[in-house]
């Protein structure tokens, strides 16, 4: 039996589901001949090629195409937005050199990088921060707990001021903060800024988060002020996180998503990311009781603990610090973030004679 060409063609396109739809990318002919005869010019413009990159990225359905298009050539042209690029960036063709830096890195988001990851930076709060796989790249909500931490202490500070007929211990010093899982440095390093007379530890169990860091405190010439230490907060030790003595502040966005949600998370994230940084076990509070459980050695009297949670968590906070009076520490308020979900916890340790009283 004959079958009818067109049928032959019918089912040589099933086998090969995507190729209608990203001929010119998944046929490595095409795809040569396309960027032969449309990068190699020497007229292409910086609009030209977020187009084109765009209209890739749709085809091979990357997520924020077209932010992604212009993140990678306003950064290859030194700008950090299209919209910051200058007129005559924009009508000025792109040299080679310019067209194949921006062919390597669509390259790379191509394999489902973050645009994080493939700038090398981004920015948290007013800093500009390093970015380096597979070390946690910080989330815009979490600009929303370094907020909260610097309102509560400019409302200390200010009650202090109101209250200055009682004795006051002179105001040399800030606050000692801890962060236990610094991640990229983003919230420490913040903090720092923002609370000028502040010092600080940072730790992390991963390496490569300790490195990069000290690499951002370095750049932002903070290092003086924060000590940086390659940690497991699960650790039987904590005499290494009391340089300065007692702490005043522990904050922490800890890995707290439920074991069972890790599946659900993009590509992105699956592959590119350290999945230490997200998993927090069952009930996504492993990382979290080792944290409430360390504020017994290292946390003063009335200290603070400032922590991000998945929405569900402060429910199951208030209950596990009910069946943990030993630790004296009570949920002292919880903010929503700006979805209206319940996302931060400030937790307040009591003085001891109060305590005892309760
Ligand atoms: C969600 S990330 C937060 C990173 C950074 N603070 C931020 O907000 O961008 C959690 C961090 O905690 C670290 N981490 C996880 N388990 C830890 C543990 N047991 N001890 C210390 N750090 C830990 C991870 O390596 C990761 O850097």
């Amino acid at each position: 039996m004959t079958v009818p060409f067109s049928t032959l063609c019918r089912k040589l396109l099933y086998l090969l589901p995507h190729y209608g739809r990203f001929g010119s990318l998944l046929n490595p002919y095409h795809h040569l001949l396309r960027q032969y005869s449309f990068l190699k010019t020497d007229l292409v413009t910086a609009a030209d090629l977020v187009s084109y990159w765009q209209d890739v990225f749709e085809g091979n359905e990357i997520p924020e195409a077209q932010a992604s298009s212009e993140y990678i050539v306003s950064h290859v042209l030194g700008a950090k937005t299209f919209q910051n690029l200058s007129t005559s960036s924009l009508s000025t063709p792109l040299s080679a050199k310019q067209r194949e830096q921006v062919q390597q890195l669509c390259a790379k988001r191509l394999q489902r990088m973050p645009i994080q990851y493939v700038l090398g930076e981004w920015d948290f709060q007013d800093l500009t921060l390093k970015m380096k796989p597979p070390v946690f790249i910080p989330r815009p909500e979490t600009e929303e707990l370094v907020s909260l931490v610097v309102d509560e202490e400019y409302k200390k500070k200010l009650s202090s001021a109101c209250c200055k007929s009682i004795w006051q211990p002179p105001d040399t010093f800030g606050p000692v903060l801890l962060e236990i899982g610094c991640g990229s440095g983003a919230i420490v390093l913040s903090l720092l800024r923002k609370l000028p007379q502040s010092q600080a530890i940072a730790i992390d169990k991963l390496e490569a988060a300790v490195n990069l860091t000290k690499e951002n405190a370095e750049r932002l010439h903070l290092q003086k002020r924060v000590k940086i230490l390659h940690h497991d907060v699960s650790s039987s030790s904590w005499e290494c996180l009391l340089p300065w003595g007692l702490v005043d502040i522990i904050i922490s966005n800890p890995p707290y998503i439920f074991h069972e949600d890790m599946s659900h998370l993009a590509a992105e994230i699956l592959r590119h990311e350290d999945l230490g940084a997200l998993d927090g076990g069952n009930d996504g509070m492993n990382v979290i009781k080792e944290i409430l459980n360390l504020t017994s050695y290292i946390l003063k009297d009335f200290g603070s603990v400032y922590l991000e949670v998945d929405p569900r968590h402060p429910e199951m906070i208030k209950n596990w610090l009910h069946s943990r009076p030993d630790l004296s520490l009570f949920v002292s308020s919880t903010h929503k973030d700006i979805c209206g979900k319940p996302r931060f916890l400030h937790i307040r340790k009591y003085g001891r004679r109060s305590y005892k009283r309760s």
